[in-house]
Formats: structure tokens, C-alpha cells, sequence
């Protein structure tokens, strides 16, 4: 929908998450099918998306290099929390990346 609430028919919605043991499809080809975790929906008419996945896992991000540095100059943690993440974007409109976030810990589908 549009940021005034108008649904927006034909809205693309790509999504990509890690899968529930914190691995993404390309860092473990042979392992996870190509493409596992992501998706392409195109809104229907009255500008609605919808699709089933599993609950991703949090997971660390690589902490050597110039990451490594600004989290330890920072004093932050690696480990990302769970989530999916979405880029939509329809014609006439700027492109929105965000992403949804789970608090795995009060989820009743992880304890
Ligand atoms: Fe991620």
C-alpha cells in the first residue's frame, strides 16, 4: 500500500530471509537449493500479498575486517535477531527496503 494507505494492485514484494539454523541459500550451496528463503509476489488486485515460510534464526555476522572494528569500537554484539527482509516497490513510487524482526523468545512456534 501506499504510504497515504491506497492499495497499490501490482506491487512488487521480494523477500529474503536466512533459514532456521541462521544460514542464507548462497552460503550453503549444495546444501540449501538455490533460492531457498527468497521470493518474488506481485500484489493482487486489491494490492495484497501473502505466503507461508519457516521462522528464521538469529545469527552472527562475520566480526573480522572493518565490521569486526566498528562493532568492537561500537561495544555491540555480531548476532543479528531473526527476521525477513522486503524491498517493495511499485510503479510511481520509491522503492521501500525494511525488514520484520521476531522475538524468538516469547514465539510459542520456538520454545
Ligand atoms: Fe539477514
Amino acid at each position: 500500500m501506499s504510504s497515504d494507505g491506497t492499495p497499490l494492485p501490482g506491487a512488487v514484494l521480494d523477500v529474503w530471509q536466512a533459514n532456521p539454523e541462521g544460514h542464507y541459500d548462497v552460503q550453503q550451496p549444495g546444501v540449501q537449493p538455490a533460492g531457498s528463503g527468497r521470493g518474488l509476489f506481485t500484489a493482487d488486485e486489491e494490492g495484497r500479498f501473502w505466503f507461508r515460510t519457516c521462522v528464521p534464526s538469529p545469527y552472527p555476522i562475520p566480526t573480522d575486517g572493518p565490521v569486526g572494528e566498528l562493532l568492537k569500537a561500537t561495544g555491540r554484539h555480531p548476532c543479528r535477531p531473526a527476521h525477513i527482509l522486503f524491498i517493495a516497490s511499485a510503479e510511481g513510487h520509491t522503492p521501500v527496503t525494511t525488514h520484520a524482526r521476531f522475538d524468538l523468545v516469547r514465539n510459542p512456534a520456538r520454545s
